[in-house]
């Protein structure tokens, strides 16, 4: 937009979306997290309806049908609300047995994220995972430390273990208040002022009320009681000289995380995270393309590919493939261009998501996630545009986590399998590995979550007509690997390693426990053993 002409409409909505995602370990509390800020968001009048749909889902859900028969969700989500004029497009990321690439990918299409702490545990093994990629994407991130209403670590020394832990800078933006070990309200560190939650609610059913007190006023004092407030008044002096400073570029290159304390379950501390929350994240930025770095103001719209939800209506064995809009201004029956193929396509029914509920669209803007129906010419990654030829930076290959031998229940049918596995692979909705073996390659598949093993099976007997079995392989721990081909002879050579060949060719050494990784990338000089695929 030049200086001095009004905005458009484009530049308007762009300013007002938030995309993010909420990175956590299972059971800090996400679900309830999400429940609270979609009622926040006056997208649901009662907390308790997410829960309720989980329970619920084989009544409502037409999704797949291993969906209905497990009653979890296969792929995540994507929750659109407005709170406070910001139009906030949610990601939800599975993370219980439903965990898969599908959560890594879904960080990919978000602009921030928020880190779920509880506050008993700090980071745990998931969370760690997903801020990894977080940090290689330099994304802004910001901390929600959960679960206050009951006693945990001391949030100084939580602070101390998430820095020294994840290498992240800590700015705690509120801090708990307590009253005789009663988590009562938090200091908005910014406003100055101490937020008191009214405790005669509904158990979190409903928002939650708050008074505002500056730190000086004696009614506090009253309210709290002196020996609580020269606490705080400690604590707050203690941050002040000890802690860093706010840093807004360093928190936009991921390297300073503003922290919040509360409690999803009672609501305590909310909607203060949630209004701040949404004035520090950033709207889309520029992304990088093959031609440069592409403005969200960019006037051509273009959009990638980030995930690809097959079969959710058995009856028309569609797909819906789920795309984040990077720039120009989406408008329903558009032309666009699939960039891989040259292929022109109509979008002409594309889909929002509300929960479990699909909404057709009319028109979408940068940082907004659309479904697309899909007859199988997408895949993962791919750029659609409707200006020049570009293609924005492929998503990741992530270390699969679990690897299994496939074997055809039918000999004579390896050829479908093979096809089968190819197109599922290409789709994203595994990886695909091959060991030498004395008959020719055989096929590995390599999965994040178990549950994708389930989602191939399923899939490779219905669609392809290849039933099989899959047998776990006894290595887990996958490394890709660089080297002169000397060099990788050598490393595979040595005992308790597996060599494969992804789909492109490229070859990763498999380890059978962490200890012999570990050591294989601290001592094989000659390799460079790369984490996401190079
Ligand atoms: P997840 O999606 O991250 O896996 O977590 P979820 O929200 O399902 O929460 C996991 C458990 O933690 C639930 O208890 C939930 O009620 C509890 N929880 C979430 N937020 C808070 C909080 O702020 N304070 C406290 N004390 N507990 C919290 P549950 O017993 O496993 O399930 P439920 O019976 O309550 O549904």
């Amino acid at each position: 937009m030049a200086a001095d002409s009004p905005p458009t409409d484009l530049d308007r909505e762009v300013a007002r979306r938030r995309t993010f995602a909420i990175i956590s370990h299972p059971d800090a509390g996400k679900t309830t997290l999400t429940e609270k800020l979609l009622l926040y968001g006056g997208a649901i009048h009662l907390a308790g309806t997410v829960k309720a749909r989980r329970a619920d889902r084989h009544v409502t859900s037409d999704w797949m049908e291993l969906e209905r028969q497990r009653g979890i969700s296969v792929t995540s989500s994507v929750l659109q609300f407005e709170y406070a004029d910001c139009q906030v497009n949610l990601l939800d990321t599975p993370g219980h047995q439903d965990f898969s690439e599908d959560t890594y990918r879904t960080l990919v299409a978000a602009d921030s994220a928020v880190m779920l702490l509880d506050n008993r545990k700090g980071v745990e093994e998931r969370t760690r995972q997903l801020f990894e990629v977080c940090k290689r994407r330099r994304m802004p991130i910001v901390t929600f430390v959960n679960k206050c209403d009951r006693a945990g670590v001391d949030p100084m020394t939580l602070l101390g273990d998430v820095e020294r832990d994840l290498g992240i800078a800590c700015w705690p933006a509120t801090w708990p208040v307590y009253q005789a070990d009663r988590f009562v309200g938090v200091v908005d560190r910014t406003a100055q002022q101490v937020l008191l939650f009214d405790r005669s609610g509904d158990h979190g059913a409903s928002r939650a009320d708050i008074q505002r007190f500056e730190l000086s006023d004696p009614a506090l004092a009253v309210e709290l009681g002196a020996e609580a407030v020269t606490q705080l008044t400690d604590e707050l002096h203690l941050l002040e000289g000890a802690g860093h400073p706010f840093d807004r570029a360093a928190f936009l290159a991921g390297t300073l995380s503003p922290v919040y304390f509360g409690s999803a379950l009672s609501n305590f501390g909310v909607e203060p995270f949630l209004r701040e929350f949404l004035t520090l994240a950033p709207a889309p930025v520029a992304r990088e393309s093959s031609i440069g770095p592409i403005s969200p103001l960019a006037p051509d719209f273009t959009g990638f590919v980030f995930k690809i939800q097959a079969n959710m209506d058995p009856r028309h064995r569609d797909r819906v493939a789920f795309v984040r809009i990077c720039s120009g201004h989406f408008q329903a029956g558009m032309e666009v261009r699939q960039v891989r193929t040259g292929r022109p396509m109509r979008l002409s029914a594309p889909q929002q998501f509300m929960a479990r509920e699909r909404v057709s669209i009319e028109e979408a803007w940068p940082g907004d996630v659309i479904g697309i129906m899909d007859r199988g010419g997408l895949r993962i990654g791919d750029t659609l545009t409707s200006g020049a030829d570009l293609e924005f930076q492929d998503i990741p290959r992530f270390p699969p986590e679990h690897f299994a031998r496939a074997y055809p229940a039918d000999p004579l049918r390896r050829k479908q399998l093979d096809t089968g596995l190819r197109e599922l692979s290409e789709e994203g909705a595994a990886q695909v590995f091959y060991a030498e073996s004395e008959t020719g390659p055989a096929p590995i598949v390599g999965a994040i979550g178990q549950l994708q093993f389930d989602v191939m099976l399923f899939r490779l007997e219905h669609e392809y007509g290849a039933p099989c079995r899959f047998e776990p392989v006894g290595y887990r721990y996958p490394r890709w690997v660089t080297g002169t081909p000397e060099a990788i002879e050598q490393a595979a050579s040595a005992r308790g390693r597996l060599r494969l060949y992804d789909a492109k060719g490229q070859p990763l050494l498999l380890f059978e426990n962490e200890w012999a990784l570990r050591w294989a990338v601290e001592n094989e000089r000659k390799l460079t053993f790369h984490d996401v695929a190079p």
